[in-house]
């Protein structure tokens, strides 16, 4: 029995050395995490950037800061390869580099990120303290984004211009057109707040997003889940004509889509009224009330966010 033992204990040591001797030498196997030049280097306010810097610049920049413990293998190659994706999807050292519209884009994918707790990554605050983000970080993220998504965009008064040139050339309309789910079409959002708009290469349409008052002062008050009784957000397609230039306008009216709140109303779909109104003669969508399923489900991603896709901020 005495034997037994003892050989076990020796296999035992003997399996640890091997361990030892296998993690001293992966400590040799050292992907590069090179920091290359600062070249166009975020500038936004200065309370935002100290955040991005505290919580992500480790991975979104060319400035990373490695702690001993991140130098140790096996853990060492796990964040080389992180910072080597992180920098591809967002590098705050090149952000100068992104289109205005870009960089609003991807504030507004950071906001996502960050509300859902996606951002920092969950494995490397569990190291990192430091890097969290406290509920006034993300506060002062989201007050810094929303605000620049409610800002007009550059070629609002071009959009609303052709909006308005478009409508006078239909024919009044007579009585307000109705969807079978009795949402009814909203006039005036033309004249609305802009809460954001969306450019889809892949079916060629430029799109706007208005809010009426309630839904931008329930923005402003950041109390958008659930939105308010009352806030309607409008969403209007244009066909996207592109110059020689590359500047883009809005060709022919596509169709305006309607979400309108009303928690008692529309509890059947989601305290949402969906309307869809299609040509500038304001068709309803919609044969039978099933269009407002699909509508639903399509948004259902978006389901913790009170179905609204645009803004997602979460309290
Ligand atoms: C430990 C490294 C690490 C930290 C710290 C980190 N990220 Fe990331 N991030 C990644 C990696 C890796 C990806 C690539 C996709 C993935 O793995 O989810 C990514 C992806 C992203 C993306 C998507 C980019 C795209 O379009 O592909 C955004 C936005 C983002 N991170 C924002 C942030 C923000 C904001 C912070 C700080 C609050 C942050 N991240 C902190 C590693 C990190
Ligand atoms: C194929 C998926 C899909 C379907 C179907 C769909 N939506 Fe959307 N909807 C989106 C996406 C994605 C957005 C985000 C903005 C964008 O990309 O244009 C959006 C945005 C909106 C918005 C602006 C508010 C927000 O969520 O951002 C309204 C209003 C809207 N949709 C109404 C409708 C209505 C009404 C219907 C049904 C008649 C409908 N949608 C069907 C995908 C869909």
């Amino acid at each position: 029995m005495k034997t037994q033992g003892q050989s076990l204990k020796k296999k035992v040591l003997a399996a640890f050395a091997i361990l030892c001797i296998l993690f001293i030498g992966i400590q040799f196997y050292r992907p590069e995490i090179p920091n290359p030049p600062v070249v166009a280097d975020f500038t936004g306010p200065a309370n935002v950037k100290a955040i991005f810097e505290k919580s992500c610049y480790d991975c979104h920049s060319n400035k990373t800061e490695l702690k001993w413990f991140d130098k140790v293998q096996p853990a060492y190659t796990l964040v080389a390869q992180d910072v080597k994706e992180g920098r591809t999807g967002l590098n705050f050292s090149e952000w100068g580099k992104l289109a205005p519209g870009d960089q609003k884009a991807k504030l507004f994918e950071i906001l996502n990120q960050v509300t859902t707790g996606t951002m920092p990554l969950p494995n490397y605050l569990a190291l990192h303290h430091s890097a969290k983000l406290s509920k006034e970080d993300v506060a002062v993220l989201q007050h810094y984004i929303a605000g620049l998504m409610v800002e007009k965009v550059e070629d609002t008064a071009m959009i609303n211009a052709r909006s308005r040139q478009q409508a006078a050339k239909v024919n009044k309309m007579t009585k307000v057109p109705v969807t079978v789910t009795g949402v009814p079409y909203v006039d005036g959002y033309a004249s609305w707040d802009i809460i954001s708009t969306t450019d889809r290469a892949d079916n060629n349409t430029m799109r706007v997003i208005y809010g009426n008052a309630i839904a931008i002062k329930a923005i402003h008050d950041n109390k958008i889940n659930p939105w308010p009784d009352g806030a309607v957000i409008a969403k209007v397609a244009w066909d996207k004509i592109q110059d020689k230039e590359g500047n883009s306008t809005t060709g022919a009216f596509k169709q305006v889509e309607f979400m309108i709140k009303d928690s008692g109303k529309y509890a059947g779909t989601k305290g949402w009224g969906w309307g869809r109104f299609k040509t500038l003669n304001r068709e309803p969508y919609g044969k039978t009330t099933d269009y407002a399923t699909e509508c639903i489900n399509c948004h259902r991603p978006v389901a913790n966010n009170d179905f609204v896709f645009t803004l997602p901020i979460k309290q």
